[in-house]
């Protein structure tokens, strides 16, 4: 459990790591927060990113709420951008996302398991 100090820290250094829309450079994680993406539990999906990012202080990465792309029964949707790479997951819960930064902006590997082609062909 942590403290509330501790909460206080990883919410600075995550207020920090958010950044605006048009920040371009490094690794960028999308994460639909439409009404749709909202509802299908994007915020906490949201936060979790951002907290384990803040938390492992991994550089070079932001985390940016966007729109909807028109797929509300595969929400919620995060895109993560490396250069002229695009990633796109669907359903994504905490646990997936925490495979993801594990996984995927840790590892380099793609989570496959949630990847949009496992919904939509
Ligand atoms: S509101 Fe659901 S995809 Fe746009």
């Amino acid at each position: 459990m942590k403290s509330l100090d501790d909460l206080k820290k990883i919410r600075e250094k995550a207020q920090r790591k958010v950044t605006m829309r048009d920040k371009q450079d490094g690794t960028r994680i999308l994460v639909g927060m439409a009404t749709c993406g909202i509802s299908a539990g994007a915020r906490p999906v949201m936060n979790k990113f951002v907290e384990e990012i803040a938390e492992r202080d991994i550089e070079n990465i932001t985390v940016t709420p966007v729109g909807c792309i028109g797929e509300c029964a595969i929400e919620p949707i995060v895109e993560v951008l490396e250069g002229d790479k695009r990633t796109t997951y669907c359903k994504v819960d905490e646990d997936v996302a925490q495979r993801i930064i594990d996984e995927h902006i840790l590892g380099g590997k793609i989570v496959k398991d949630n990847i949009i082609g496992k919904f939509r062909v």
